[in-house]
């Protein structure tokens, strides 16, 4: 067997394969720094955008948006491929209000529509179907989102949730915290799932990338 791959510079090498990011990206990313906020992060951030550019998404549903890091490349891809929408959720007034301002400024205003209220509710109120579903609430609410993303992700597109490795406590026996359970069951639920094709990329905290056949 050869060695582990990983190496504890891996993150920030990863990080630095990517290209330099707009001056209110790199603000965002110096506030999740100054402030330990959990945005995805610049090299899973970069896998979210090039997965959607990749099957020509027009419309994206995220969960748990946060002040706008990850809308912002989802944005990015909608908007080099041709336009459409991105949902940008989150229950937290600031924070809505906060990611309001950063994508206006990154001239993204008209892609987006913004709730603010729970996730998995917003996804259920909103009209229609989604090409891409990105999920980053609260842990414990995976499992119950799977069934509802499902039925509101197009044939042909993508579900990504992150933290899928949850920074590493998966692996430890024995830790049975609510948290790691609902994350072990979402993984059981997407892998068993014959209308899924399921790979967990290890990038930062792992990110699930599922494709509805
Ligand atoms: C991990 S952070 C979001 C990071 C964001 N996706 C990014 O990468 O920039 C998740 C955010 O969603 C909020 N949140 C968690 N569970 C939620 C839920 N069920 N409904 C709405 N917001 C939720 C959290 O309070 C937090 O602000």
């Amino acid at each position: 067997m050869p060695e582990p791959l990983y190496h504890a510079a891996l993150p920030a090498y990863l990080d630095s394969l990517v290209p330099e990011r707009n001056a209110v990206m790199q603000e965002m990313e110096q506030r999740a720094r100054a402030t330990n906020f959990p945005i995805i992060g610049t090299a899973a951030g970069h896998s979210l955008y090039q997965i959607t550019r990749m099957i020509k998404a027009k419309s994206v549903f995220e969960l748990g948006s946060g002040y706008g890091y990850s809308t912002a490349w989802f944005c990015k891809a909608v908007q080099e491929n041709g336009g459409g929408v991105v949902h940008h959720v989150v229950w937290h007034e600031d924070l809505s209000r906060d990611a309001r301002g950063y994508l206006d400024r990154m001239g993204y205003s008209d892609l987006v529509q913004f709730h603010c209220s729970e996730a998995v509710e917003a996804l259920k109120s909103t009209p229609g179907s989604f090409d891409v579903i990105f999920n980053d609430i609260d842990k414990i609410g995976y499992p119950a989102s799977i069934p509802v993303i499902k039925e509101r992700l197009n044939p042909g597109g993508v579900l990504m949730i992150d933290n899928m490795l949850w920074h590493g406590r998966l692996f430890d026996a024995s830790d049975h915290s609510a948290e790691s359970e609902a994350i072990k069951e979402t993984t059981k639920m997407l892998i068993s799932d014959p209308d899924f094709i399921t790979t967990l990329l290890p990038i930062r905290d792992g990110v699930i990338v599922a494709f509805r056949k």
